[in-house]
């Protein structure tokens, strides 16, 4: 979809579809609106005043204009209460938006940046907004479908502004929401990708792809020199796949000499739980078991684009977990790559096995401050659902910041707390630390494990069990993967900077 700029009057456009946006509760039409509205004879003010347009938050109504304006139609989408307004309402208004007129065959639209001046919202940040929901909401997955789609794909948006002083707000605006949706777009694909094409060897391929387009350093470990550099954590999750691992580095230079944040995910291309192996009924979703380092990866493709002035590091150790002949076991003990043990009690607590010796890893190269993301729990599911990531630190003040940045991007995290008792659940009579620390508290003794291997390092760690896969449409939010933190990661990058 191509997303234009222009200045001039909405109601003079000829294109498929305008779009103008209403507040809940408002009194009367204004603007874009109230000037559309008269030439459709009042045909929106009687919609309202019969009641059948409220201005709720994404309510969509299509209105023909019948040859009375030079555009087809008018789409009135609810903004919701002026004073709730947010950059996230706006995204999702977007979405839904795009949804709709695509349901109505529409392909080609107009619309104002709605938002923008009210309660503070910037008009650059109002148009990424804009484009950031549109690209996000008009996202599918259609690469195993050899049928046609049922609707035709949106190829015009065009942002019109009455005020030409505005326009070039607007345009950096748009840039900046199409390399941020399209770069979580990116790892929606990843993610949804399903795992006989997207093994850690493709995750790398991916990664290379990234680093060439965008101009990053790339370096992809392999199995040996895993061995060489003592990642046992890894290799015994990675010893029961055909598969062979593969540990993604990726690093940006914007910031001179400053120390790189470094963002690290996990890369389960596939987690049947090895020898402690899954119930079947929903084992398919654990291709999506690499959503954080999809995350990573694709974020290092958006901050190499937006260039913020600091260094960034991605890093992403990628392997299957499955059971064969020469998995691990339960009850094998591991050393990490810092010399750390660890007991094995379960095969499927994998991912903060391999986390251990990328963070180990991270802390070697200097890399500071450290936010991993990580599909690590169902504990964390039944503690916040789909509804927020989970968030855990060893730095307050770091911690604050990510979820600033969380905030900005629309990515609801909630942190969970991490008082020493619970380090206790990992005590281990045979080893340094277990892999597991039993039923109760599940996220957070997932947390304080990876914690032992962060140190001193400030450190992040997003569980994104529970967000990385949707099972609705809603906004800009689409059924599957859903991206999660990529845009985080982006505004992390930005914020820092
Ligand atoms: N990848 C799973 C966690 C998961 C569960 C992600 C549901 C997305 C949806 C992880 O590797 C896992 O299996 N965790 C175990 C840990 C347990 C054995 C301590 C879990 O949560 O059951
Ligand atoms: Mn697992
Ligand atoms: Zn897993």
């Amino acid at each position: 979809m191509e997303i234009r700029v222009t200045s001039g009057d909405i109601a003079q456009v000829a294109t498929g579809a305008v779009v103008v946006g209403l507040f809940e509760g408002a009194p009367q039409l204004e603007g874009a609106a109230a000037a559309l509205d008269r030439a459709l004879d009042g045909a929106i003010s009687r919609l309202m005043a019969d009641g059948e347009i409220k201005g709720k938050a994404s309510e969509a109504t299509l209105v023909h204009t019948l040859g009375k304006l030079p555009s087809a139609r008018v789409l009135v989408m609810g903004l919701g209460k002026k004073e709730d307004l947010s950059l996230d309402r706006l995204r999702a208004v977007s979405g839904d938006a795009c949804r709709a007129l695509r349901r109505a065959g529409v392909t080609r639209f107009a619309t104002v940046s709605h938002g923008a001046g009210v309660g503070g919202i910037e008009p650059r940040a109002a148009a990424q907004s804009l484009a950031e929901g549109a690209i996000l909401g008009l996202y599918t997955f259609r690469r195993h479908m050899t049928r046609p789609p049922e609707f035709k794909e949106i190829d015009e948006l065009l942002l019109v502004e009455r005020e030409a002083e505005k326009l070039s707000a607007l345009e950096q605006g748009v840039r900046s929401g199409r390399i941020t949706a399209e770069a979580a777009n990116m790892a929606r694909d990843m993610v949804n990708e399903p795992a006989n094409f997207m093994t850690p060897a493709q995750m790398a391929e991916a990664a290379r792809e990234v680093a060439e387009q965008h101009g990053l350093a790339i370096t992809v470990l392999e199995r040996e020199q895993m061995q060489e550099m003592g990642m046992g954590a890894l290799l015994g999750v990675a010893q029961g796949s055909q598969q062979p691992p593969k540990f993604i580095v990726l690093e940006y230079k914007g910031g001179g000499s400053r120390t790189p944040l470094g963002l690290l995910g996990k890369g389960l291309t596939f987690d049947s739980g090895g020898i402690s192996i899954k119930p079947a009924e929903g084992m398919q979703e654990m291709k999506g078991d690499m959503a954080g380092g999809a995350a990573v990866i694709a974020a290092m493709g958006a901050i190499a684009q937006l260039r913020p002035p600091v260094n960034v590091t991605g890093i992403v150790p990628a392997t299957e977990n499955l059971p064969s002949g020469t998995a691990y076991k339960p009850g094998d003990t591991l050393k990490s790559m810092g010399g750390k043990t660890i007991e094995v009690i379960s095969t499927d607590a994998e991912g903060r096995l391999i986390l251990a010796d990328a963070l180990c890893y991270a802390r070697r190269q200097g890399i500071s401050p450290l936010v991993d993301a990580a599909t690590l729990t169902g504990a964390c599911v039944v503690a916040l659902g789909d509804v927020c990531t989970g968030a855990f630190t060893n730095n307050q003040e770091f911690l604050n910041k990510v979820l600033k940045a969380a905030g900005t991007a629309g990515e609801k995290t909630w942190q969970l707390p991490m008082y020493v008792e619970y380090k206790e659940q990992n005590k281990s009579d045979v080893a340094d630390v277990k892999n597991t620390g039993g039923r109760n508290a599940g996220a957070i003794t997932a947390a304080q494990f990876l914690a032992e291997f962060a140190e001193d390092t400030p450190w992040v760690h997003l569980d994104i069990a529970g967000t990385a896969r949707s099972e609705k449409e809603r906004g800009y939010t689409v059924k599957g993967a859903t991206g999660t933190p990529t845009r985080t990661f982006i505004q992390l990058a930005l914020d820092l900077a």
